[in-house]
């Protein structure tokens, strides 16, 4: 994969930062074009000459064109650093950089290009066991991934400290290799392709306090809205209450209700060529919420009366765009496949993924699930335990053999 792709190498200050001259002259035996940028601490431990040298390119560590007689790249070059790298690998990356990316600061031309780039975004954390194992750094790292970020588990071993532990700089043709893997998931098959997807739950007020809600976690749906905006696709995410982080390039819509829900979808679903209804959307919702607390002094409140609410998935496939793919979740416990196949014709939905409550590794806030992915022809495909980020490539993958 690495054959005529763009590389950008950021590097960082940290002893493990002279290793990274090796990872330039791999990535050019592979074939790839290296270019690197450094921060002002790494230069401290190799010089940019080094690196010019390896990948015959000048190295860019200031943020601001010192020569003033030029002016044409002042302002640009960070935007033109990220346009032009296929993927960026931060190797070392330290503590402060993760941090740094983290919250999005942006004071030297590598976090600024991090900001700016489109491109997959590697990092290879590098730095003493004690500050790798640091809550506030595991934190950093943690957001990072869920914000759709790759991290290299750093090597244990001995550190330049004398510390035992994790957090070394891990053998280079491993890097490589992880690469490698990342520049094959990132094919563009959904460049100019508008996804819209739903993911969470809905609550639904009994009151200003308390909610009918559910347990899904959201992971499901963030996982399908990060593939497709690694694979290009634009991607818009209506969501329900969730503790999760925004995968990068996706616009998040917030919502509350299976109301809410609904008149987000609608406005949203027009523009779209491929809908995916992820979201756990309450099937009913209380009649008539109170306006204020219900205080347990006037004691036990009467039954709740609870009304229906529009089935989103199915209102969208009775006026489904021509060309246009939708594509609905299943949670069934009894006659799983044929129900889902039911609810395929009854919605008129292209692809029900048929969610599974009994395996073990699947379902509500877990990491990785196990899905029948069924289809109009008849298709029936059932995938065997992965993380929910492979089932959402496996299911986008579907949708790009059915357009
Ligand atoms: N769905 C929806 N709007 C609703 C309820 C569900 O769009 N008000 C969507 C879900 O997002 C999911 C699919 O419908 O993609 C299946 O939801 P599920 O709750 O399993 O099925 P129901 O049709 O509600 O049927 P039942 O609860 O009887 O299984």
């Amino acid at each position: 994969m690495l054959k005529d792709k763009h590389i950008l190498l950021g590097v960082t200050g940290g002893i493990a930062a002279y290793k990274s001259c090796y990872l330039v002259r791999e990535f050019r035996k592979a074939g790839a074009e290296v270019r690197v940028v450094m921060t002002d601490a790494a230069t401290k431990f190799v010089s940019p000459l080094t690196f010019s040298t390896l990948s015959e390119h000048e190295v860019a560590v200031d943020l601001w064109n010192r020569d003033q007689s030029t002016t044409s790249e002042i302002g640009t070059r960070h935007i033109d650093l990220a346009r032009w790298a296929d993927l960026l690998l931060i190797a070392p990356a330290s503590a402060h950089t993760a941090a740094k990316l983290t919250h999005g600061l942006a004071d030297n031309l590598l976090t600024v290009v991090s900001l700016a780039a489109r491109c997959p975004l590697v990092l290879a954390p590098t730095m003493d066991a004690d500050m790798f194992l640091n809550e506030t750094t595991q934190r950093n790292l943690a957001v990072l991934r869920e914000r759709g970020m790759f991290v290299i588990p750093p090597a244990e071993g001995e550190h330049a400290s004398g510390l035992v532990g994790p957090g070394r700089l891990p053998e280079i043709d491993l890097i490589v290799r992880f690469v490698d893997g990342v520049l094959e998931r990132s094919y563009e098959d959904f460049q100019s392709v508008s996804v819209l997807v739903t993911a969470g739950p809905t609550f639904e007020p009994l009151d200003p306090v308390r909610y009918i809600g559910n347990r899904s976690s959201g992971k499901m749906g963030f996982s399908l809205a990060r593939a497709a905006a690694e694979r290009g696709a634009s991607v818009t995410l209506v969501t329900g209450p969730v503790h999760l982080e925004t995968p990068r390039h996706v616009r998040r819509v917030n919502v509350e209700t299976a109301r809410e829900m609904h008149e987000a979808v609608d406005k949203e679903a027009p523009a779209a060529d491929v809908v995916v209804m992820a979201a756990a959307v309450a099937d009913y919702t209380p009649s008539k919420p109170a306006d204020a607390k219900i205080k347990k002094g006037i004691g036990p409140p009467e039954p709740i009366s609870l009304t229906q609410t529009v089935d989103i998935l199915k209102s969208l496939g009775e006026r489904k765009k021509k060309g246009s793919i939708l594509v609905g979740f299943a949670l069934e416990t009894e006659n799983e496949v044929a129900n889902a196949r039911e609810k395929l014709l009854a919605k008129n939905a292209d692809m029900i993924v048929l969610n599974s409550l009994k395996d073990a590794g699947a379902g509500f806030g877990s990491d990785t699930n196990v899905v029948t992915i069924l289809t109009r022809d008849g298709g029936e495909q059932r995938l065997t335990r992965m993380p929910k980020i492979d089932v959402a490539h496996a299911i986008l993958d579907r949708v790009r053999a059915m357009r």
